[in-house]
């Protein structure tokens, strides 16, 4: 075997850890909500095996699913492989099969099949509960069901046969007040497509139609944002062709001379019906939310101006610009009786942040106060000489509350040496007013060389209790809150 660390990975705190296993009634630092009953549930990536491409994302890194599961004050933890048909084909070569991220032609002749790339999904990018069943997703294939009690991976999950499209996303979104699903897929008809098919699904799962459009042009579509009334659909620079793919190269590339858009469809409406609003360079991966009000649309989003990801190149073979990557939380006003594709582009408050945004999801779509996310504060600067090696710049040290009422931003800081992975927002109870509940996240300490979960009580900003893990955690792109009802959790 190749080692790990001569490959993405590394040694230090990201170096793969590899094994699965459950902690009972893990060590708590302070006093865990008895009310918290549920499970947070976090992916990541982390390679079984390490890549065949030394400069691959690490985006294309195995799935990993790990559970946090709250009763009654105590916290047990689960850490799983989500065992895909991908990771199942390597487990039986006992090697690395598959090529760059997203790239099939460059997979070993034993399972390259570019005619079937969602094949290849690691499942590594978001966690999801609907019609009391969990998943984890990723953009590039179809979701990947779990047991939920146990985190074993149940297999490939396409709603029963109702999913048309080759692709799920990662980002979904419930209505809070319908329970309704609206899910879509991009590249939806094969690799390098424009194609985009949404979906809506009542709260029983059951299909009642579909929408297909295409994209002004190929491009990542991570996250979109609803309202009452419209979706929308971000679209940034990052471009892909089956040509460059067939050359071996990687799957994205940012073209700085693409403009954005912001694709508006009403969520009764039909492919006619989708309105392109035109900007600017920039990037918004993720959104915090949106909502109609009379005839404007207005979205607020960590928002870049440029490439957010070192690892995907150039498309002019330039060099990266780390700045481009930084993100700010920006309210974007479309205005729907404009015969202008322009629209209103404001910062809403100076801080940088990461690109990461959350909320209190029992308001999506509808009138908000609160946007959480992670930012690097820089009066509490990491300290390497006590932290230990691995950990260079500017480091995700605290959980900001953006209060959209005042644009005043209130803050958390884990702790010297620590970074912090995404959180999540959990209510008090299910009634509880917007903002009355807690944060949750994973914090690396990189003193200790362990993770801890934190728990912040939201409304003040401070910490109630930290879970202490007796080891390294593998890295996480998203996590989320499921209360006990949410899953079959008996
Ligand atoms: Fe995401």
């Amino acid at each position: 075997m190749v080692s790990f660390g001569d490959v993405t990975g590394g040694r230090g705190f990201g170096a793969p850890m590899r094994f699965e296993g459950s902690v009972y009634d893990c060590e708590v630092v302070g006093k865990v909500p008895t009310s918290l009953n549920g499970a947070f549930v976090r992916v990541g990536g982390e390679w079984f095996y390490p890549p065949m491409k030394p400069d691959d994302s690490p985006f294309n890194a195995d799935g990993y699913v790990s559970m946090f599961r709250f009763r009654n004050g105590i916290v047990d933890y689960t850490g799983r492989w989500v065992r895909t048909p991908r990771f199942e084909a390597d487990r039986k070569a006992g090697r690395q099969l598959y090529g760059y991220y997203r790239n099939p032609f460059t997979d070993d002749p034993s399972v390259r099949d570019p005619s079937r790339p969602n094949l290849r999904t690691v499942s590594n990018t978001n966690t999801f509960a609907f019609d009391g069943k969990l998943f984890t997703l990723k953009e590039d294939g179809l979701p990947i069901r779990i047991d939920p009690k146990t985190l074993e991976t149940v297999g490939s999950y396409n709603f029963g046969g109702q999913w048309t499209g080759e692709t799920f996303t990662a980002h979904p979104k419930l209505d809070p007040e319908t329970g309704e699903m609206i899910a879509f897929g991009y590249e939806a008809s094969g690799l390098a497509s424009n194609d985009i098919v949404f979906q809506f699904f009542d709260k029983a799962g059951k299909k009642k139609r579909e929408v297909r459009f295409k994209a002004p042009y190929v491009a990542m579509l991570h996250d979109i944002a609803i309202t009452e009334k419209h979706i929308l659909i971000p679209v940034c620079g990052y471009t892909a062709s089956v040509e460059r793919l067939r050359q071996g190269g990687v799957h994205w590339h940012w073209d700085s001379k693409l403009p954005s858009y912001v694709g508006i469809l009403p969520r009764d409406g039909e492919a006619k019906d989708v309105r392109w609003f035109k900007g600017p360079e920039s990037s918004t991966v993720h959104t915090f939310n949106a909502r109609t009000v009379g005839n404007k649309v207005i979205m607020e989003a960590p928002i870049g101006t440029s490439n957010p990801f070192p690892f995907f190149p150039s498309i002019d073979g330039g060099p990266y610009n780390p700045l481009g990557g930084r993100c700010f939380l920006r309210r974007q006003t479309f205005d729907l009786n404009s015969k202008s594709d322009g629209f209103t582009d404001e910062v809403v408050e100076g801080t940088d942040m990461t690109g990461l945004g959350r909320i209190d999801d029992r308001y999506t779509g509808r009138d908000y106060r609160y946007a959480y996310c992670g930012f690097a504060d820089r009066e509490k600067p990491f300290d390497e000489a006590k932290g230990g090696p691995g950990l260079k710049g500017r480091v995700t040290n605290s959980y900001g509350r953006w209060d959209l009422s005042t644009n005043r931003l209130a803050t958390y800081f884990a702790g010297d040496a620590h970074a912090l992975q995404e959180g999540c927002f959990a209510p008090k109870s299910p009634t509880a007013p917007e903002g009355d509940g807690y944060l949750i996240g994973v914090a690396s300490n990189y003193r200790e060389m362990r993770s801890e979960l934190v728990i912040i009580d939201a409304a003040q900003m401070q910490e109630v209790a930290r879970v202490i893990m007796p080891f390294r955690l593998s890295s996480q792109v998203h996590g989320n809150w499921f209360a006990d009802k949410q899953l079959a959790f008996a």
